[in-house]
């Protein structure tokens, strides 16, 4: 295959190197992937407008979220399992995100341990929390994340209970796991993939590794960690939460306007309308789609991020002129590393910026920061 152009040539070349069940796991969404769905479709119903004769010289992408300096709007989403679409998947995309001038976010679930991704970075990234019925495994992540310096904490607030991925459960790909001759098979005609996961030992939940006795082999944690989500969590666990960290707090999962009051109630930094790329509750609308309605109500007490469905620099583009000031690709990243490890990566974040200039110029503007409803032509 040709260089890739785009996010879809990213994922169409994941597929031949990743073991299916990993790239399945990448490219699932919950039930009828209605949802799912939908995040990619609403932003393609978006018209932008065309304006010509102006001058388009010197534009630039560079804007902040949370006051942090960003290369462009997009951060790297905290995606679990990151490791098994390539090994050190975590650390790679870290180091990607860094050159790149992004943020990275690392999952609570994820395969290289925090102290891991400090290793190889050397600026701050953002670390992602589950709040788990053990609040002092949360407290300890909270304080490893700190020693790490992490410059923000993503409180996921839309998984208290798994959405169920029928490609996952199909592919044996649940709690406890099974690995069967088709798992065996399906890595074994993915050669490459399998000669770099066996240079790594990186290949369990890192962050959850040795953290209780007896929490050393994948049967072990995923039961755990399937156990550990807490269906009572609260708003009240996040004032405690905001608490113990004491630092810039964005809670993702919001995409509802009352919910998203409450959020600027509790004086977060930062929102992310999200339905976990389509992962939780099927049949809920898009982020794009909620994110002029959230925006009214709160934009003016609480910084509104988007995530769910990018898959272009006119997407980004598009959620900042509805008002997002920054946003987060998951999937999209994901392909690129599983297609060409960090480079794959880089290479996301290439098409995405080159794409977001191009139309940012064929839009008649050339600051981020000077984006609004104006580029909007109309939804069809
Ligand atoms: C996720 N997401 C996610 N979110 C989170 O807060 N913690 C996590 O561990 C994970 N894990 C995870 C795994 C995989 C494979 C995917 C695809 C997604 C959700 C993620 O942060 C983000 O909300 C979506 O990925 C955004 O949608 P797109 O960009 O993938 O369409």
């Amino acid at each position: 295959m040709t260089k890739p152009l785009t996010i879809a040539d990213l994922k169409k070349m994941a597929q031949r190197r990743v073991p299916k069940m990993f790239f399945d796991y990448a490219d699932s969404g919950a039930w009828t992937e209605s949802t799912y769905a939908a995040n990619e479709a609403d932003f393609r119903d978006i018209k932008l407008r065309q304006r010509v004769l102006v001058d388009i010289t010197d534009r630039t992408l560079e804007t902040t979220m949370i006051g942090q300096k960003v290369s462009m709007p997009v951060a790297l989403a905290p995606t679990g399992m990151t490791g098994m679409q390539h090994a050190d998947g975590e650390m790679l995309a870290a180091r990607a995100a860094e050159e790149f001038g992004v943020p990275f976010t690392l999952s609570t679930m994820s395969i290289c341990s925090i102290e891991d991704v400090a290793s190889v970075t050397t600026k701050p990234f953002w670390f992602q929390l589950y709040v788990m019925r053990d609040r002092g495994f949360v407290l300890d992540l909270i304080n490893r994340a700190k020693a790490a310096k992490c410059s923000a904490l993503v409180l996921t607030a839309d998984l208290q209970i798994i959405g169920q991925r029928h490609k996952d459960l199909r592919n044996g790909l649940s709690a406890p796991p099974k690995f069967t001759p088709k798992h065996i098979w399906q890595m074994a005609t993915r050669p490459l993939w399998c000669m770099e996961m066996m240079k790594t030992k990186r290949r369990n939940f890192g962050n959850i590794l040795g953290h209780a006795k007896g929490l050393d082999d994948l049967l072990s944690i995923t039961t755990f960690a399937n156990e550990q989500f807490d269906p009572q969590l609260s708003w009240k666990d996040v004032a405690w939460i905001k608490e113990q960290w004491g630092g810039p707090l964005i809670i993702k999962g919001i995409l509802d306007v009352e919910d998203a009051r409450h959020a600027a109630e509790t004086g977060a930094d930062a929102i992310i309308v999200s339905n976990h790329g389509g992962r939780q509750l099927d049949g809920a609308p898009s982020s794009i789609s909620m994110l002029p309605k959230i925006v009214d109500a709160v934009a003016d007490r609480v910084e509104v991020h988007l995530d769910g469905g990018i898959r272009s620099g006119q997407d980004v583009l598009k959620a900042v002129a509805l008002g997002a000031r920054g946003t987060y690709i998951g999937r999209p990243f994901l392909y690129g590393l599983g297609a060409m490890g960090k480079d794959g990566v880089v290479l996301a974040l290439e098409i995405i910026r080159k794409e977001m200039d191009i139309t940012m110029a064929l839009c008649g503007k050339r600051d981020i920061k000077d984006i609004d409803s104006s580029i909007i032509a109309g939804r069809q």
